[in-house]
């Protein structure tokens, strides 16, 4: 890859900082000054270093989002703020999307990741990724709704949703619950109360797999996913 490439991706600047970078004879080559922004270089086989301090080449990134509410779940919209609007140029860099979507008015936790395929193993419905929420309904919820999502209901398409495991953490004129469903059809939760004549009014993703949201991150917020993360992401995915 181009070494003007490597250096803004790795986080060195635009391509025009990395060219003044370039002109001080910060950047070496196997321990050789380069000024040749064009230079083809393997990051992994050769030592690149600037200010003498090796680059390292990280190609993927796996981001955890704590999504806010009122942005949305793509790369780029027209009118609203996306969740990688949020994100730092340096994370930017790496051209991450969001794995899957959670609707603009819902929060939560959101995997936001350049890795294609660990994307696609997430997503795909053969892999029964569970995925956790916490949610209040405007609606006494009751064991009657536990039974029904067990069983899997119909959704407004006739679309019959998977078993989904509902724990009732408050039932009354306003109820808090939980459910895991395994699937991640269009608005599913929304619509899966729907389905038992309820309203969901908010709504939140606690887990996706073995991540959970870090209990530490304020909405709009975002880390790196821990290497153990990764790898328990990872194995799951096997
Ligand atoms: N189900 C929904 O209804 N909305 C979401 O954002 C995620 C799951």
């Amino acid at each position: 890859m181009r070494l003007d490439k490597l250096l803004a991706n790795m986080g060195y600047g635009s391509r025009k900082e990395v060219k003044v970078l370039l002109k001080q004879k910060a950047v070496t080559v196997e321990g050789e000054v380069v000024k040749d922004s064009a230079m083809h270089v393997d990051p992994v086989k050769q030592n690149v270093a600037v200010f003498g301090e090796r680059v390292e080449y990280v190609e993927f990134i796996y981001i955890m989002m704590h999504k806010p509410p009122g942005v949305i779940s793509a790369t780029e919209d027209r009118y609203d703020q996306t969740v990688i609007d949020l994100l730092d140029p340096y994370v930017q860099h790496f051209q991450p999307f969001p794995v899957g979507r959670l609707d603009k008015d819902t929060e939560g936790l959101l995997l936001i990741t350049n890795d294609g395929n660990l994307a696609h193993n997430l997503l795909s419905p053969k892999k029964h990724v569970p995925k956790w929420y916490y949610a209040k309904i405007d609606g006494v919820v009751t064991e009657a709704d536990i039974e029904a999502f067990a069983n899997g209901v119909m959704l407004d398409d006739g679309y019959e949703t998977k078993p989904g495991e509902l724990v009732i953490l408050s039932s009354g004129a306003e109820s808090e619950i939980e459910l895991m469903i395994q699937e991640g059809k269009f608005h599913q939760v929304k619509r899966m109360f729907e389905a038992v004549g309820k309203k969901v009014t908010y709504l939140k993703r606690i887990s996706m797999g073995p991540l959970q949201l870090d209990a530490e991150l304020e909405l709009g917020d975002y880390r790196e996913l821990t290497e153990e993360e990764l790898s328990a992401l990872i194995k799951h995915n096997a």
